[in-house]
């Protein structure tokens, strides 16, 4: 069976890393639903990432991301999902992630080319303070996590935003 017909795509990874565009690619070129974490966090809430964070805190925001998370994977039609970068840091998501309608693509990217990213767009209040040093810590502390729940990886670095969803599709395939 080929996951590309039978599971949904998940893309996970880091902040920067072009879960939601290369997701965009994909959903185009495969006429399927962009499920993006933070996006349906969004309509869900009716607020933004930043606001839920400040009023409510991460331990709120965690909740959300794992019940979108699992939505997302239960929902019958194969889609592309774009997994926010925290995802993997629960048990109880990894599970999720490791289940069998799910195709996980972890999308590697190289810390300074994050950091170049990660300049614009107001959804990581993480990164608030120390960018790089705080980036360069997640890293250190998600690589393994998304190495685990990976059942391919690409890396981002020097390529198109069509050339990794191309990427995505040769493994996915
Ligand atoms: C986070 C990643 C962000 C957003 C929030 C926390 C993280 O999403 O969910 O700021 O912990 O890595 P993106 O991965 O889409 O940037």
């Amino acid at each position: 069976m080929s996951p590309c017909t039978d599971s949904h795509i998940v893309l996970v990874g880091m902040m920067g890393a072009g879960k939601s565009s290369v997701g965009r690619a994909l959903a185009r070129r495969l006429d399927r639903m962009l499920l993006d974490s933070d996006e349906m966090i969004e309509a869900r809430e009716g607020r933004s990432v930043r606001e839920i964070w400040m009023d409510d805190g991460e331990p709120v925001f965690r909740e959300l991301e794992a019940a979108v998370l699992t939505d997302a994977i239960a929902s019958p039609t194969p889609s592309i999902v774009a997994a926010a970068g925290g995802v993997v840091l629960s048990e109880a998501n990894r599970t999720v992630l490791k289940s069998d309608g799910a195709y996980v693509v972890w999308l590697l990217a190289d810390v300074d080319l994050l950091l170049e990213r990660v300049r614009n767009g107001m959804h990581r209040p993480l990164l608030d303070d120390d960018p790089e040093g705080t980036l360069r810590a997640m890293y250190a502390e998600r690589a393994d996590l998304y190495q685990d729940v990976a059942d391919a990886i690409v890396s981002v670095d020097h390529r198109s935003i069509n050339d990794v969803a191309g990427a995505v599709l040769r493994c996915a395939g």
